[in-house]
């Protein structure tokens, strides 16, 4: 069993432009539909929870970039459940994961993710 964790932090308005930029086809690319009805749910703060659940997908590549090197970004929906606490869905069970842990954090200006998992 190892550790593997990954850590990643961006702009918000890095993602803000690129939604503006390309909109839908920016949103379907990246995220599945509950986490863009969860983003869309926090209105006029949506951003800084695209930017948070883009830099959790980074952080989720980088964890497993030892196990595999070509994930796609809808293989893996960051949601939250009843207190808020954020989880990571694994929607590919070809990919072999014993646990995998997330936490976000974001501001104003930058998001942050932090992922560990368990690998066999
Ligand atoms: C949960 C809490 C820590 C969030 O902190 P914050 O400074 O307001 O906000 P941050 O930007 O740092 O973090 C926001 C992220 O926290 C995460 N979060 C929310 N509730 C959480 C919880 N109960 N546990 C872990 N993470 C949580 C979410 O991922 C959220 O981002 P998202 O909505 O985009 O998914 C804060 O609301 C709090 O202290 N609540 C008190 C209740 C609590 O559970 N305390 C812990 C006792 S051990």
């Amino acid at each position: 069993m190892q550790i593997k964790t990954g850590i990643d932090i961006i702009e918000i308005d890095r993602i803000k432009q690129a939604i503006e930029k390309f909109d839908q086809t920016f949103l379907q690319t990246i995220f599945t539909q509950k986490e863009i009805q969860y983003c869309e749910s926090h209105k006029m703060q949506k951003y800084q929870h695209y930017a948070a659940r883009f830099a959790g997908k980074e952080a989720i590549f980088k964890a497993l970039s030892s196990y595999y090197t070509e994930c796609k970004w809808k293989e893996f929906e960051i949601l939250n459940d009843e207190k808020g606490r954020p989880f990571i869905n694994l929607k590919n069970n070809n990919i072999k994961i014993s646990s995998i842990d997330i936490s976000i954090s974001h501001c104003q200006n930058y998001a942050v993710a932090n992922v560990t998992a368990l690998i066999d």
